[in-house]
């Protein structure tokens, strides 16, 4: 009996998760596209802010910012519509998906219009054309020459990037190394992890520019039509936007605008590392100069504790009321309960965040904060709601049928006498998921919550620095959570005095 309600509810599980996917199936309305932007008044665009001089962060007046070639586009764009401009920042393989989901009304990220993406997607004409480059080690300069050069060597590219299929395609026999931001494979290619990275020119360019222990030259890649250049990615279908986009990028060939936006680029880059640097002293007075960046972490910091407390708090809730079900004499109520925990605790809470960012966002548009909080809010009320059963259980049921044969009703004997004593066991494990939701909160970083782990990424890409960022965004952690632990013991050892 047990095991059919359990059956039941995971196929109502099963089902809910399915009438999700189902609006994939609908027919694309009338294109509102262009009438849409102007009525919200902002227009979005999502970018990959790791791609200098395309789109990358700078401290502009003392503040983080979104600066660029796009960015400069971008916002000529959104002068020309009348509307305010936005950006949303995430990983370069996270785009396209934002893009369906609506998330986005179009991608401006030195992407390029392939053959592949012009199944899924439009492009606007071409605004600019790179080249595509190999980085290696200055130290290697004599070694790797040409891409012949790095048979059966370790490559670098980003996820989902066209330079991933051409090293793929052109470099068969080479090991690839895929990460989905810039400034992590130039980290692995300064630890001697990889030989080489695949990029496209200009970006290879500036970061060379920014690190005498690196050099680029052309990669001497064949190149088909629509993978030299760059251009804005609509949502199939967009016609209006669109049209009004190539408008604009008329008036920027015509006006010699690009010129411009990139000697601004130019400026930010060497304003924000303030000159070259070199890359072994750079890690070696890096914990000095990371001070420069503390409101970078101070900001991650703070999501990062708004995102466990809130979690913690909703997920004490639902997990107060998933044991309450488990409890129950209902089968049904308890097969939920038990499903729900199952599941949850059965997959990964990176593609949980996923499904509702990209998925359940599809019908409800949940900002990427507000989606970070319920996913790991959900997560960790399954986790809360075993926490309190097994304290819960931990109190011998002699204690209950005392309670009873003193005449309290079963609610009563669970407020005083039952609940109390489970404390003591709840707390610390209570105490354990905070610090776990603290560390795995990080997840959320993937859809561009800027908790801690982004902004260290984004330190690391304003300060072209891999090892100081790391190390002080650890000690970050540590700090929360060792002081949430002492807090916790302080209120354990005052329970067990009364
Ligand atoms: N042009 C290349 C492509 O379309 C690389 C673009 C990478 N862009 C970025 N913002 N990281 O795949």
């Amino acid at each position: 009996m047990k095991r059919k309600s359990l059956v039941t509810a995971l196929l109502i599980l099963f089902t809910a998760l399915i009438s999700f996917t189902m609006p994939s199936l609908q027919v694309a309305a009338a294109d509102t596209s262009l009438s849409d932007v102007q009525s919200k008044g902002t227009l979005t665009i999502g970018t990959s802010a790791d791609f200098p001089p395309y789109e990358f962060h700078a401290t502009v007046n003392g503040k983080d910012e979104i600066v660029g070639m796009d960015i400069s586009i971008a916002q000529k764009i959104a002068d020309d519509l009348g509307v305010t401009l936005e950006i949303q920042d995430m990983g370069f393989d996270s785009l396209l998906p934002a893009l369906e989901v609506n998330k986005v009304d179009m991608i401006l990220a030195g992407m390029s219009p392939s053959e592949e993406r012009k199944k899924s997607v439009d492009f606007s004409t071409v605004y600019y054309t790179g080249g595509q480059n190999l980085v290696v080690r200055q130290s290697d300069e004599g070694i790797y020459q040409t891409k012949d050069d790095l048979h059966g060597k370790k490559i670098g590219v980003q996820t989902g990037s066209l330079q991933e299929t051409l090293a793929q395609k052109q470099m068969p026999d080479s090991d690839l190394l895929s990460l989905s931001k810039i400034t992590d494979l130039i980290l692995a290619l300064k630890t001697n992890k990889i030989e080489a990275i695949v990029m496209e020119k200009p970006s290879a360019t500036a970061y060379v520019s920014n690190d005498t222990g690196l050099v680029t030259f052309d990669g001497a890649f064949e190149l088909a039509e629509g993978e030299q250049g760059t251009a804005i990615a609509f949502k199939k279908g967009t016609q209006t936007l669109l049209e009004s986009v190539n408008d604009s990028l008329v008036e920027i060939k015509e006006g010699n605008l690009i010129e411009g936006y990139l000697k601004e680029a130019g400026e930010h880059l060497k304003d924000s590392q303030g000159g070259t640097i070199d890359s072994e002293d750079a890690e070696d007075t890096g914990s000095n100069t990371m001070i420069n960046y503390w409101n970078y972490f101070a900001k991650g910091t703070g999501y990062t504790i708004l995102i466990s407390v809130s979690s913690v708090l909703f997920g004490s809730i639902l997990g107060i009321f998933l044991s309450l079900m488990r409890m129950a004499d209902n089968k049904v109520i308890r097969g939920l309960a038990t499903a729900y925990v199952e599941f949850v605790r059965g997959t990964p809470m990176m593609i949980q965040v996923m499904f509702i960012y990209f998925a359940v966002g599809y019908l409800v548009n949940i900002p990427a904060l507000a989606s970070g909080i319920i996913a790991v809010s959900l997560n960790s009320g399954a986790y809360i709601c075993e926490i309190i059963r097994s304290g819960l259980n931990s109190v011998s049921k002699g204690q209950a049928e005392a309670a009873r044969s003193l005449g309290m009703s079963k609610k009563l004997s669970m407020r005083y006498i039952i609940f109390p004593q489970a404390l003591k066991n709840i707390w610390p494990a209570l105490g354990n998921e905070f610090i776990t939701v603290i560390k795995e909160s990080s997840i959320v970083s993937i859809i561009g919550v800027s908790d801690l782990i982004f902004q260290t990424k984004v330190v690391t890409s304003v300060s072209y620095r891999g090892i100081a960022p790391l190390a002080v965004t650890m000690v970050i952690y540590f700090v929360l959570t060792f002081s949430l632990t002492k807090l916790l013991n302080y209120y354990e050892g005052k329970m067990n005095h009364d």
